[in-house]
């Protein structure tokens, strides 16, 4: 039973805490900005909402004048503000910013995207960047993004790759280059049973195993040769993820990727995604979780601020602030791959707290690149994944997923990811434009002391030959 369905009655809860909190601001915002009443604010409130209703009601209760070219307008009008509400709050979120789209100040008269070309390429990182890849579990895409029978070409890991979904139902990731002649599997290879067939000259590749298992041309005497297969990578498929496992030194997975039981049992609703690119190395954005003084310095100013870091200490917003407090710890073993992150969340208005926005967060970092944030509100509870993959070095893919219980509204939870993306989006300018140090100039602080400690735990995610590549300049080579 989901811990929510104790409470009956509980359905109303999130209406009536909107509500208040609708009303609390309205009487700071009404007595300490524009000085006037609540009683006063209240009534113009009624009388407007009167007004609208007594027109609505009339509108639709009148017989429509079928010869009116108007009527259809109107109907046409209403069908589109019906279907953009729909889409505004209920339609998941799916939030999308490449490279050079945030995160980056435009220097002179040339524009973001190309100020982030300059910015990848002058970059030095010296030589003691760890590798780009480390060792686990990596999501490749949400299960949703590749349908039973479609096959994908994958760039990962700075590996080129096919993936593709078998009649099976099960996904499968092999290597794409064909042996015969060099044809790539993923560019119009067609998904035969639960084998992938060259859109060349039709050779069938196994994805268990990436064994060829059909040259429909050979001689019928002849074998196919033993040499005629691809690499089969190994992959798992839970939480609505694909996963990868990946290891430099191509030792089987250590450890496998947890159940969120909530989703699997269909128990808390998908509501939305977020997709970042980001340019810096993979470490930088798990190392977040243990970076206490980022937390008020970045996310302290209220989301409303924006994601500018050179705008969002504006006056305007400075009525209200997040308030964060957090800790970190990596679990005993076998769970050693495991770090927790608790975290607290609370919002300020007028420096007064509202509890009904108060977020206690758990967030488990499992492996290099896999956080499952857990979350409870007075609204609800509910589960942020991140998956944070390496598409090349420097650059990460981080893509979000919401889940939530069923007392969170559809745009209740649009709104947490929304939040969720915009501070992540602040965390993007610092990643975009600072240089990895694998010495920062630590201080005596216990601050301090917890970056150094989850370095310390992340570093059990590289193999220690696996050098990162660099360009003859000693800069990292895009
Ligand atoms: S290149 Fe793939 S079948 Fe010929
Ligand atoms: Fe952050």
């Amino acid at each position: 039973m989901p811990p929510d369905s104790k409470m009956p009655g509980r359905s109303l809860l999130p209406a009536s805490l909107v509500l208040v909190l609708v009303l609390a601001v309205s009487a700071s915002v009404a007595e300490k900005v524009l000085q006037i009443p609540l009683l006063e604010v209240g009534g113009l409130w009624v009388k407007a909402t009167h007004t609208a209703t007594a027109r609505v009601a009339g509108y639709l209760t009148s017989a429509p004048d079928l010869t009116s070219a108007w009527t259809y307008v109107r109907a046409a009008i209403l069908v589109w503000l019906g279907y953009a509400s729909w889409a505004f709050f209920w339609r998941p979120l799916n939030r999308v910013r490449k490279l050079g789209d945030v995160g980056y100040v435009a220097e002179g008269s040339f524009s973001t995207k190309e100020t982030a070309n300059f910015i990848q390429r002058r970059r030095k990182n010296g030589e003691d960047v760890p590798p780009f890849y480390p060792n686990g579990w990596f999501g490749l895409m949400e299960s949703f993004c590749l349908k039973r029978g479609e096959s994908q070409a994958l760039h990962v890991l700075g590996m080129e790759l096919v993936i593709y979904r078998g009649q099976n139902d099960r996904a499968y990731v092999l290597d794409p280059y064909c042996p015969h002649n060099g044809g790539h599997l993923g560019v119009g290879g067609r998904v035969v049973g639960n084998c992938i067939e060259c859109p060349f000259h039709a050779w069938t590749f196994r994805g268990e195993d990436g064994k060829c298992v059909s040259i429909p041309y050979m001689d019928t005497s002849a074998k196919i040769p033993t040499n005629a297969r691809v690499k089969s990578h190994i992959t798992t498929e839970l939480n609505g993820w694909i996963y990868l496992w990946h290891h430099a030194e191509g030792l089987e997975p250590t450890w496998s990727v947890p159940e969120v039981e909530e989703i699997n049992s269909g128990q808390w609703t998908y509501r939305g995604r977020t997709e970042h690119h980001i340019n810096c190395h993979i470490e930088e954005i798990p190392e977040n979780g243990a970076d206490l003084v980022h937390l008020g310095q970045v996310h302290g100013p209220v989301f409303a601020a924006g994601v500018d870091l050179r705008t969002m200490w504006s006056t305007f917003w400075s009525f209200a602030q997040h308030h964060w407090s957090a800790e970190w710890a990596q679990c005993p073993q076998p769970d050693g791959h495991i770090g927790v992150v608790k975290l607290k969340h609370g919002l300020a208005v007028f420096d007064r707290m509202f509890p009904m926005l108060d977020l206690d967060v758990t967030a488990k970092q499992i492996g290099p690149g896999i956080v499952y944030l857990y979350f409870e509100s007075a609204l609800g509870n509910g589960v942020y994944l991140q998956h944070v993959t390496p598409l090349g070095p420097m650059h990460q893919k981080v893509v979000h997923d919401i889940y939530v219980s069923r007392y969170i509204l559809p745009p209740v939870a649009k709104f947490y990811m929304l939040g969720e993306a915009l501070m992540v989006e602040r965390d993007v300018m610092i990643w975009n434009n600072k240089q990895y140090m694998r010495r920062p100039l630590y201080v005596a602080s216990k601050e301090d002391k917890l970056v150094k400690k989850h370095r310390d735990w992340y570093s059990q995610f590289y193999s220690r030959q696996d050098k990162p590549a660099l360009r003859k300049d000693n800069t990292l080579d895009f």
